[in-house]
């Protein structure tokens, strides 16, 4: 929508365009520079997106100076206090909390698809034992639509409608498949008298000789973690489903490409980087050494990174790190691991960070992964597994987001430009003349 005034660019020798400024619900307003390359001849250039906006969307918004972040315009805190995390799928896909009934058709139809094909099982026997298992899930996802290829019609809203179905309802066995097979243990089939969460929980540390009995600590804290990771608007991952989708391919490549950036430490990785971090810093002296880690983190020259601090958007305290932060400490608590000396080092690492004038100029604090891995770690999940987890709960802001793109009229492929900075056209010499 116009907001009804005009950006004037003045170039060259005395041209000048408008262009018409765009406004959102709440936000910047962004300038619509689509004319651009057809009346200048001239691009953008904006490495990073640091300040273009590739899409309009309605479902999450985040104000990274304030520290807010709504999905359909709510509060992720009240979201954490009064929904579970399925409520929270049904809010992003389809835009509003769901009544009781409506929740409970969602449920029953997530719970029939839980299930994975029985070849998946033979599919996944390529992989060597100590596959990372991201690398694992990537292939995994991408060979869903090997394995449902009966509803790929992105065109047809029942297809897209199954094919999220199946995604959401699937993850969890995907993901918990993948640690089983790490660890050479039977794979631990659904249960669908289960809740979404505890079936995860069951699939993931079950076994076949013993009922594993459920910790109701573990599936809150857990259920947290996904809600609060279940969408960030057009970060990195979500933006590669999208420009993956934008082809017109089908929505388990297109989230496989998803799975497969998130892996990367600067983004869904962090919370894996950072445990290893504190780890590393715990075996190397622990507190006694926290100046001079912290020295090193500050030194462009060493490369060396603060992991879970600092955020693209959120130059406040992220707020999933606020509630992540509370979830540890419950967690903790209820399993009696408040003494657990990682926990200790990564509070007194935070303390000295947020008062450091290097992490205060720059705006940096804690992100959600800062705590997520300390929390997964004490539920008893592998330091591997957590960005796998992470997928899990991310599967539904990406199918979310990839419908919403599919529905769009002004829905185009992805077709970034670039500066080019190489060689100009030249002639090849044959092999025998070159020096
Ligand atoms: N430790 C030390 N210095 C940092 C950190 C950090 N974690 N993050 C940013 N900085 C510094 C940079 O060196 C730079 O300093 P300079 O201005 O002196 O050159 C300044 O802060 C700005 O940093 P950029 O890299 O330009 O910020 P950008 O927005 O591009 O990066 C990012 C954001 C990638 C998250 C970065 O803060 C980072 O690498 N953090 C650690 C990894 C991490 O925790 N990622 C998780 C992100 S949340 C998520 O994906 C769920």
């Amino acid at each position: 929508m116009s907001n009804g005034t005009k950006a004037v660019l003045n170039y060259g020798d005395g041209k000048s365009i408008e262009f018409p400024v765009m406004k959102g619900t709440v936000g910047p307003d962004v300038v619509d520079i689509r004319t651009l390359y057809g009346k200048t001849g001239m691009f953008t250039y904006d490495p990073g997106f640091l300040s273009t906006a590739s899409c309009q969307s309605r479902i999450t918004y985040i104000d990274g100076d304030k520290g807010e972040l709504l999905y359909r315009g709510y509060p992720i805190e009240q979201l954490a206090a009064h929904c579970d995390f399925l409520e929270t799928c049904y809010l992003l896909l389809k835009g509003e909390l769901p009544t009781p009934a409506q929740k409970a058709a969602f449920v029953d139809t997530v719970t029939k698809h839980t299930m994975v094909n029985e070849q998946m099982q033979f599919f996944m026997r390529g992989f060597r034992r100590d596959a990372h298992p991201m690398a694992v899930l990537t292939g995994l996802v991408g060979a869903m639509s090997a394995f449902y290829h009966d509803a790929l019609d992105i065109n047809d809203p029942h297809d897209r409608e199954i094919s999220a179905m199946r995604l959401i309802a699937k993850m969890p066995t995907l993901v918990a498949m993948s640690y089983k097979y790490s660890l050479g243990q039977p794979y631990i089939y659904p249960k669908n008298d289960l809740s979404y969460t505890a079936n995860f929980v069951r699939m993931m540390f079950g076994t076949p000789c013993e009922e594993y009995k459920i910790n109701d600590t573990v599936v809150r804290a857990l259920d947290r973690i996904f809600i609060l990771h279940a969408d960030h608007e057009q970060n990195a991952s979500t933006s590669t489903v999208r420009l993956c989708g934008s082809s017109g391919t089908n929505p388990f490549a297109a989230v496989a490409a998803g799975v497969a950036c998130l892996w990367g430490p600067a983004h869904g990785g962090a919370n894996e980087a950072c445990l290893n971090m504190l780890q590393q810093l715990q075996q190397q002296g622990g507190v006694s050494k926290l100046g001079e880690f912290v020295a090193k983190v500050k030194d462009p020259n060493s490369g060396a990174r603060l992991m879970g601090f600092g955020h693209r958007v959120y130059k406040n305290y992220d707020p999933r790190a606020k509630l992540m932060r509370e979830t540890c400490y419950e967690v903790l608590g209820e399993l009696g691991l408040e003494d657990d000396p990682l926990f200790k080092l990564a509070m007194a690492l935070e303390k000295v960070a947020l008062e450091d004038d290097y992490f205060v100029k720059r705006k940096l604090y804690p992100n959600v992964d800062y705590y997520s891995g300390i929390v997964q770690k004490a539920l008893g999940i592998p330091v591997a597994m957590f960005t796998g987890i992470f997928s899990l709960a991310r599967t539904v802001g990406w199918i979310a987001q990839w419908q919403e793109m599919i529905t769009d009229p002004e829905y185009k492929i992805g077709r970034p430009r670039q500066l080019f900075s190489g060689a100009t056209s030249r002639n090849v010499m044959p092999i025998d003349k070159r020096k």
